[in-house]
């Protein structure tokens, strides 16, 4: 298998193949070693924009292509059941266009998994997803419908997906993913978000520091169990560098933030700002 998931590739000859595989493990062993993080581009708004007037711009395939020019290590959409911004069409574009991860969030439904077999991005994210939520609100409850999760997350690898599931920071949903399967786990940073912004946007706030530690210890837990540790949600780039510097992490799934931001600066200079922050904390 692949190590490294940071390149989409079209494999033309044997040869071509082997040598972009080497180059692949290269890169992943490089970043691992490096302790650097990699960045996933959330481009769910960019298709927002675009169906709030049901034309056909702003293109979420074009946001895709300036996010990899910034320097996006992978880009994410979410495919949600209501379809209230990515479309399936977004996703069969995307996945021919993305060169890098692509990252497909979605429901553990099975529309969904029939869906994600089909187009075959390099991973799924499991995700809770309720019709009347501005955004994800919570982890995914692992934990109380392990049996369930366990036959979708082995569908989903049958398909040859990388499986990860979007979980609350708690030993229960990291012991519960590590029994269902899950290739990693991404966790929810929205709590430590809401005590960066409930505390006067300081780091060192005892809230803030409890949330960092709860992170960073179920971070540990997930290594142990031999998954990825990812994390994301509600990051922003004055609250990134103390999840960025956390042991053994490999990813950060950003999106509202970066697509922010890009409205003033553009997609490019956005991803390569937040790519520059996450870069310095993670090596540091
Ligand atoms: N990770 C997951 C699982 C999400 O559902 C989202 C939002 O779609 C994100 C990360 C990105 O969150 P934000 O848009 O707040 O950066």
């Amino acid at each position: 298998m692949i190590e490294s998931t940071s390149c989409r590739l079209r494999l033309t000859t044997p040869l071509h193949g082997w040598v972009a595989k080497q180059s692949l493990v290269f890169v992943g062993v490089y970043r691992r070693c490096s302790g650097m993080v990699e960045l996933g581009v959330n481009i769910d708004h960019v298709a927002t924009v675009r169906q709030a007037r049901r034309t056909f711009e702003p293109d979420p395939t074009w946001a895709a292509v300036e996010a990899q020019l910034g320097g996006a290590d992978a880009i994410t959409v979410h495919l949600r059941e209501d379809r209230r911004h990515i479309q399936d069409r977004d996703l069969t574009r995307l996945a021919e266009l993305v060169q890098v991860k692509l990252n497909l969030e979605m429901a553990a439904t099975d529309e969904m998994v029939l869906i994600a077999g089909d187009v075959k991005p390099q991973m799924a994210t499991l995700v809770p997803e309720g019709r009347q939520e501005i955004t994800t609100e919570g982890g995914l409850d692992v934990a109380a419908q392990r049996q369930r999760l366990a036959g979708v997350v082995s569908r989903l690898k049958e398909a040859g997906l990388l499986v990860s599931g979007f979980i609350d920071a708690e030993e229960a949903q990291v012991e519960a993913a590590a029994a269902c399967g899950f290739d990693a786990c991404e966790l929810h940073t929205g709590p430590y978000a809401g005590a960066v912004w409930d505390n006067g946007r300081r780091h060192d706030h005892p809230a803030v520091e409890a949330e960092v530690a709860r992170i960073h210890r179920a971070g540990q837990l997930i290594l142990a169990a031999g998954m990825r540790f990812n994390a994301g949600h509600a990051l922003t780039y004055a609250n990134v560098p103390p999840i960025a510097r956390l042991r053994g992490l490999r990813e950060l799934h950003i999106g509202h933030s970066i697509v922010s931001r890009a409205v003033f600066v553009g997609v490019r200079a956005a991803v390569a700002e937040m790519k520059r922050l996450i870069r310095e904390a993670s090596t540091s």
